[in-house]
């Protein structure tokens, strides 16, 4: 075993406090289920960090441990659970409310336990989410005061819960579309833009700085700004603290990052791509807002520009009409219905269809993600790797990358970029999948 590479990794010792920003169905439904899942009544279907296994060395070596017993994640018996939300309810009201899991089989059996999770007030301003309205907030003259007050929340969690290391993920709604500016470009400019209640200064930001002055890693499971900023990345370097978002990558937007580069890798054309959802919760009422729903469609749009690159195959992907709907319809709850409408073009030009009707659970495949990315950003910060967790692009719609650079989008490049830095870390061979040696060319 090739060892010598090896990161020194700080042990998992101790107990993980798990922050929320947001008490709704992603959050109650990843709470619960963990809850579930370490009684022994419910499997974690969808993690990788509970289910998956790792190819290691030589096919010829058969080496494939899992992942959770190759590096060393925090067990789930150790995590410790809190959420700030504008609505007062508990994780158990808000997992009865939102509706996913059934209540007999697995709300009410563990009743007491979510009763427990009550959310703290929140950083709530309703002109970034215009259709919420929460009760439950801090005050503050500033903003700079209301982050202030997060990172007391922060200290006085860790040591009400007696948590060795928090992890903070954001599964609080999407806010409205903010373009980068001049009061995120550096540390200095933010800070005073918060003191100076700058309308550019999301709450979401205030959330992510908080994390960064209390060394606590945050990943961002929703398409806002937040921490993809240049004043929270220098923050985050700084401070050596773990950062990754944005949008958890769930439904339509996982099939397209699997077909897509199918159609690239085969120079099949595309003509047009229509997307269409369906939605009944609360994300769906927040994102009928336009202003929600423009930040949202721009995280869902990007995917194909970079998969297909249009100006390196302008004959294939020059002139595809590409459209995102997401329509609020109070009837199916978190049941989303997703169709994808996509005509492509092959030999000679002639045209072909392919119709996708995914009749998916939103916070049933976003649940997984959260606790992967709460073991995984925290495995980071233990081995000491801060910035932007690029190699957690595997989980995100938009990812968040280094300036410069693009993101890789597809689901399978994402995925062995995972892997391999886990390799990496534990100093093991990179999986290149050359394999010349086994035909006795090496
Ligand atoms: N498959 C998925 O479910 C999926 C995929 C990608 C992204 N997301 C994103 O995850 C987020 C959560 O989705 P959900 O279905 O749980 O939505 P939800 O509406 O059920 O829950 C969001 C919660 O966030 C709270 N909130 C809003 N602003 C807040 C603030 N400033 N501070 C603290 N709490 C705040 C709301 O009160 C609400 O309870 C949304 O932004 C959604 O777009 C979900």
């Amino acid at each position: 075993m090739a060892d010598k590479g090896a990161r020194p990794i700080a042990k998992a010792e101790g107990r993980l406090g798990v922050l929320t920003v947001g008490l709704g169905a992603v959050a109650s439904t990843f709470i619960a289920g963990v809850e579930l899942a370490r009684r022994g009544v419910a499997k974690p279907y969808g993690s990788l960090t509970q289910l998956a296994t790792i190819r290691l060395g030589k096919r010829t070596e058969a080496r494939t441990p899992l992942i959770r017993d190759f590096v060393p994640l925090a067990s789930l018996d150790d995590l410790v659970f809190g959420a700030w939300d504008p609505i007062p309810d508990n994780a158990y009201e808000a997992a009865l409310k939102c509706g996913v899991l059934d209540k007999h089989e697995h709300v009410e059996p563990i009743g007491a336990f979510l009763k427990g999770i009550k959310p703290m007030p929140a950083v709530f301003d309703r002109s970034y989410v215009k259709r919420l309205e929460g009760t439950n907030v801090k005050g503050g003259k500033t903003k700079r005061e209301q982050a202030e007050a997060l990172r007391q929340d922060i200290r006085e969690f860790k040591a009400k819960n007696n948590c060795n290391r928090l992890v903070i993920v954001w599964c609080a709604s999407t806010e409205i579309f903010i373009a980068p500016g001049a009061a995120h470009q550096t540390l200095a400019a933010f800070e005073k833009a918060m003191e100076s209640n700058d309308v550019t200064i999301a709450p979401s930001m205030l959330y992510a700085w908080a994390a960064m002055m209390e060394g606590v890693p945050f990943m961002n499971g929703a398409p806002n700004l937040c921490c993809d900023i240049p004043a929270i990345e220098h923050l985050a370097r700084d401070r050596k603290v773990a950062i990754g978002g944005k949008d958890f990558k769930t439904g339509q937007t996982m099939l397209k990052t699997v077909l897509a580069p199918m159609f690239k890798a085969r120079m099949l054309g595309v003509a047009g791509w229509y997307s269409t959802n369906i939605l009944g919760n609360r994300d769906g009422e927040v994102l009928d807002d336009p202003e929600s729903f423009k930040t949202k469609e721009e995280s869902k749009l990007g995917v194909l520009e970079y998969i297909l690159q249009p100006q390196v195959y302008p004959e294939l992907y020059g002139n595809i009409f590409h459209k995102v709907r997401i329509n609020y319809y109070p009837p199916r709850g978190d049941n989303k219905e997703g169709w994808d409408n996509i005509d492509i073009f092959g030999w000679l030009g002639y045209p072909m269809q392919i119709k996708v009707d995914f009749l998916c659970r939103d916070s049933i495949l976003a649940a997984p993600l959260v606790l992967d990315l709460a073991l995984f950003s925290d495995l980071a910060q233990r081995a000491g790797m801060s910035g932007v967790q690029e190699w957690l692009s595997f989980y995100f719609k938009s990812p968040q990358v280094a300036p410069g650079l693009y993101p890789e989008h597809d689901l399978f490049i994402q995925q062995t970029k995972l892997k391999n830095t886990l390799r990496w870390m534990m100093g093991e061979e990179q999986i290149t999948h050359l394999g010349v040696e086994y035909y006795g060319e090496a």
